[in-house]
């Protein structure tokens, strides 16, 4: 069996059903639940915050993937981790001190990730990769769902998965933006480990169905 993920973002359920959204996660074939938070400063929206993840975290049976988009994360991370979170991921473009944070996010028991932005180059990351848990790579600029996934994401992949392999490191890289099935084989052929997908997955007519499916292309 396949250790690829699949990640339903929560930001595009529907928030006055969110018991309902987060248990249907529950009930499916999906491996992470992706929770995205979002501050209005280092991304252009704000999502929601720690009484809603709060709510959530009663609820959800699985890996508790949460993506701060926020600037100055370090302030947060006790906070995220007594909400439950197991990953925890933070911007590369929004740490000083990447590093310090990394240990300060395991220091608190959970897995430490850093999401790049599209233009941010994976090889940056090469002092730290094997600091690094996950590597969430932006396939849309951050803030919204529903973009268009961005085709140079192929390439980053390839070279973030070389970096992992020559490094031996045993970070997961994971995609975060505009996933369908239409991208989601190759992305995994590229070397992705765990794909996050929000709308195809929310806005489907059976997301059940829909992330058992994703599950199936991504083998
Ligand atoms: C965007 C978020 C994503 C978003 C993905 O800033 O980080 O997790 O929910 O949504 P889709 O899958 O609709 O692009
Ligand atoms: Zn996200």
């Amino acid at each position: 069996m396949s250790n690829n993920k699949i990640a339903p973002s929560l930001l595009a359920a529907d928030f006055g059903n969110l018991q309902r959204d987060v248990e249907m996660v529950n009930n499916s074939e999906a491996d992470w639940h992706h929770i995205d938070i979002m501050d209005g400063v280092f991304v252009p929206n704000i999502s929601y915050g720690m009484p809603v993840l709060k709510s959530i975290a009663q609820h959800a049976t699985k890996t508790l993937d949460v993506h701060l988009m926020i600037v100055d994360p370090d302030r947060y991370i006790k906070t995220f981790a007594e909400l439950g979170a197991n990953v925890l991921s933070v911007h590369y473009e929004a740490c000083t001190h990447l590093h310090r944070t990394l240990q300060a996010i395991k220091a608190e028991g959970m897995m430490a990730g850093v999401a790049l932005n599209p233009h941010t180059n994976v090889n940056l990351l090469e002092d730290i990769i094997n600091d690094i848990d996950v590597v969430c790579l932006m396939s849309v600029n951050p803030g919204f769902g529903g973009q268009s996934f961005i085709e140079n994401t192929y390439n980053k992949v390839k070279a973030l998965k070389e970096l992992i392999t020559k490094n031996n490191a045993t970070t997961l890289i994971e995609i975060d933006g505009g996933v369908t099935s239409k991208n989601a084989k190759a992305l995994v052929d590229a070397g992705a480990d765990v794909l996050v997908a929000g709308s195809f997955v929310f806005k489907s007519d059976n997301p059940t169905d829909t992330i058992k499916n994703l599950k199936e292309i991504i083998g």
